[in-house]
Order: C-alpha cells, then sequence, then structure tokens
C-alpha cells in the first residue's frame, strides 16, 4: 500500500533541500503532495516541486479550484504523515499558538495526522526564548522534531539552525511511516459487500435489501489497519470507501469470480448477502405479459456458495475465513450450523428481522462465533463500530498466531 506525506514548504532559504526531499521520497515510492506558503514560492517554485511531486502544487486558502479539486481538510487528512521542511520561526510560532491564518496553517491545525518538522532558522532565532517556547510547546502537542543541525548558515553566521540533511529528514520520515503502519499492514484481503442481482430478463431481476453499508465499513477498516483490501460488491448507492481496489459486479457467478482473481490472500469477509438461487433461464428478449395468460413460473437453480468454496480451498486457503449470518430466528443455533457446513473459520450472526432494521440501517447487534472459542455478544452498535471490533479482533488473532509461531 502507497505511503503518502504532505510536505509543507515554508519560506526559508533551506527550502532548495525540501525538493531533493520529495525526490528521495519519490525514490522509495511514497507519495508526496505538498502545499507552498507564499514565502516558501519566493525560494522555489510551483513548478520544479510540482515536477518533482508528479502532484498538483496547493498554494491558497481560499483557491476555488484548489478547494474543488481537494479541499483543505481532506489535504490535511490524506496523507500518512505531515511533514513541515523547511520550518521558519514563523511557522513555528503559528503552529504552537494554534494560529490558521494560510493553506499550511490551516492543514496543520486540521490534521488528524502526525506532524514531523525540520526547523530552519537564523542560529539567534533558534536560541530565542520565544522560538524554545514554541518548540516546547510543539513537543508537548505530540510534534516530532528532525535537527536543526550545527554549520555555517547561508547569512555566514555559524552555530545552530541549519535544517537537517535531506537524508536525515527522508529517514526520520521513513521511520514514522514505519510505525504508522497498522497492526495488520503486509496482508491482503478480499471483502464482500451488498447484494448481487439475478436477472429474469433484460429489465427484471431478483435482489435483496443489502446497503452495502456493514461489507463497505468493514473493508475501510481493515484498509485503515494497513491490510491491502479488495472489494467485491454489489450495487449499491454507498460511496465507494478508501480501499486499494473496487470491483463492482451485479451476480453471484460474477461475485466468485471477481473473487478468485483476487487471490491469494490471508482473510477473506464475506458480507455480501449472496442471492442462494438465481433463474434457470434467464430471457433474452423482456417477458412480454399476454391478455388471457397465467403469469410465467420462475425455475430457479443453485448459485455458487462463495463463503463455502474460498473456505474449502486446498492449496490457496486464506488463513482466515469470515461469514456474516443474517438470521431472523434461532439466532446461536443457525450460526453454529453455518459455522460448520460452510468450513469458515468465524461466523458474525446478525438479526435482520424487520424490526431491527439491520438491511440499510446504520446500526447492527451481532454475535461473533469462533471455531473452539467462546461466543461474544456484542451491544447495538453502528455498522462502522462493528467493524473496527471486528478488525481488533482479526489483528489479534494474527497477533497470537505470531505469538505461536516463534513460540521455542
Ligand atoms: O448491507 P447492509 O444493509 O449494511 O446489511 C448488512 C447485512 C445484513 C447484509 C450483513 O450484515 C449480513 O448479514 N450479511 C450476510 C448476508 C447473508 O447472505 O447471510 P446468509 O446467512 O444467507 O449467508 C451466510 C454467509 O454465506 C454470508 O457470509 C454470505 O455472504 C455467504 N454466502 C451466502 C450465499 C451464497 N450463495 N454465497 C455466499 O457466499
Amino acid at each position: 500500500m502507497t505511503k503518502r506525506v504532505l510536505l509543507i514548504i515554508a519560506g526559508g532559504i533551506a527550502a532548495y533541500k525540501s525538493l531533493d526531499v520529495i525526490r528521495r521520497l519519490r525514490e522509495r515510492e511514497i507519495g508526496v503532495r505538498c502545499i507552498l506558503t507564499n514565502a516558501g514560492s519566493q525560494f522555489v517554485t510551483p513548478l520544479s516541486v510540482a515536477s518533482l511531486s508528479g502532484d498538483k502544487v496547493f498554494t491558497e486558502l481560499f483557491s476555488l479550484t484548489d478547494e474543488a479539486e481537494m479541499g483543505h481538510i481532506k489535504l490535511s487528512r490524506d496523507a500518512d504523515l505531515v511533514v513541515v521542511a523547511p520550518a521558519t520561526a514563523d511557522l513555528l510560532g503559528k503552529m504552537a499558538n494554534g494560529l490558521a491564518d494560510d493553506l499550511a496553517t490551516t492543514a496543520l491545525l486540521a490534521t488528524d495526522k502526525p506532524v514531523l518538522i525540520a526547523p530552519a532558522m537564523n542560529p539567534e532565532m533558534w536560541a530565542h526564548p520565544a522560538t524554545k517556547r514554541n518548540v516546547e510547546q510543539l513537543m508537548r502537542d505530540g510534534i516530532h522534531v528532525v535537527g536543526p543541525n550545527e554549520g555555517e548558515m547561508a547569512c555566514g553566521e555559524i552555530g545552530l539552525g541549519r535544517m537537517a540533511e535531506p537524508d536525515e529528514i527522508v529517514q526520520a520520515i521513513c521511520r514514522h511511516l514505519q510505525s504508522s503502519l497498522g497492526p495488520l499492514a503486509g496482508k491482503r484481503a478480499i471483502v464482500t459487500s451488498g447484494p448481487t442481482i439475478e436477472a429474469i430478463d433484460p429489465v427484471r431481476f431478483l435482489s435483496n435489501h443489502s446497503s452495502g453499508k456493514q461489507g463497505h465499513a468493514v473493508a475501510e477498516a481493515l484498509h485503515k489497519a494497513g491490510v491491502d483490501v479488495t472489494l467485491v460488491s454489489g450495487p449499491v448507492r454507498e460511496p465507494a470507501p478508501n480501499v486499494d481496489k473496487v470491483v463492482e459486479i451485479s451476480s453471484a457467478v460474477e461475485m466468485l469470480q471477481a473473487c478468485e482473481q483476487a487471490l491469494p490472500v490471508d482473510i477473506v469477509v464475506c458480507v455480501a448477502a449472496v442471492a442462494d438461487w438465481r433463474p434457470a433461464d434467464q430471457q433474452a428478449q423482456k417477458l412480454k405479459k399476454q391478455a388471457g395468460e397465467e403469469p410465467p413460473s420462475i425455475r430457479f437453480v443453485e448459485n455458487p456458495d462463495i463463503l463455502k468454496t474460498l473456505a474449502g480451498l486446498d492449496s490457496a486457503r486464506p488463513q482466515l475465513v469470515i461469514g456474516f449470518a443474517a438470521e431472523t430466528e434461532n439466532i446461536e443455533q443457525n450460526a453454529e450450523r453455518k459455522l460448520q457446513t460452510k468450513g469458515c473459520d468465524w461466523v458474525v450472526a446478525n438479526n435482520v428481522s424487520a424490526e431491527q432494521n439491520t438491511f440499510g440501517g446504520v446500526h447492527n447487534e451481532v454475535m461473533l462465533f469462533r471455531r473452539g472459542n467462546r461466543v461474544e455478544a456484542w451491544p447495538k452498535l453502528t455498522k462502522q463500530a462493528v467493524a473496527d471490533q471486528l478488525v481488533r479482533r482479526i489483528a489479534e488473532h494474527f497477533d497470537q498466531r505470531r505469538d505461536t509461531d516463534t513460540a521455542p
């Protein structure tokens, strides 16, 4: 999964070194998006920054085009790490005091990601009690600092204030990105979501009320935990979540094909409400209603069982196969039975009786059944919270496996 850095270039002579930082990050296949302050653009041009980063450079807080393409809040949260290099005395002062009067300071205040600063200024400015207070405050706020170093400054003075070298900054960035990798970093997963639709003729089909909310939430939560996620989704109105790949399908047969193409993976979570049957004969032309004739009867054939197929794979079986079970009665017995008959490792059972509003609703109340493990009943939660809790259980599972595998 590509890691991304938002690099803020403020106005200092050391800004030229930031171009090298961009180049080195790109060499390591780390995505770089840049904000150039007004003062920064006096030292390096937007064109050189854009050419090296391979992306648009953001400069103005109140630019209608910039906001339309990427709102400043999204800009501040899209990256895994925000880096300020060079971080000038002025910018440090604003950050320490929570000021937000331009795009850079607004993004810094709005971000929910770790921030790394590389201060650069004249030695007297660095030694000034005001700068010291600001840096201490920033460190208390959890901001990480690289440099400054001692050496000759552009103004000819010698002392502490030289921005850290590009290589040091890049190493600090890589260390932070490494530790920001989620608990399931490096794993791959398939998540199925939404309904399938099974055609009767070119205009009619059979389907169900699955909205994709639960499946999409599981896919996004796994992605946040560092998993490379392929989401295979039936037709839904739910916006596509932030995952690595989305494959849109219609029928159960297409869903199985898309899942098979995404193999091998470590984790499968089948949240989709797959139609158990499909019309045996899909009519090439629209069925006509003929006056006086009996309504047509539809003969069904069984659809492939995607969960069972993936759980039953010989060579490429994912290490953890999880199914969701939609039940309206005898939830525990039915979930236990599905655990056995489908051959999966875990079943997340939810009550889909009409009064629960599970299909399409925002909340879900589930029970987790794991082979050889005690059953967990979770309280009614948002589907997002169900997804987060499930991903925590998945991370614990892989942690335990790692401990067992490395035990003497
Ligand atoms: O999409 P939402 O509106 O957010 O609603 C979420 C949900 C209610 C659809 C979801 O939480 C849920 O319960 N999904 C499973 C629905 C279902 O098909 O349950 P089932 O008990 O019929 O099937 C059990 C498991 O077998 C499921 O993992 C299902 O994906 C899988 N299956 C079923 C049939 C089939 N032909 N192939 C399958 O893979």
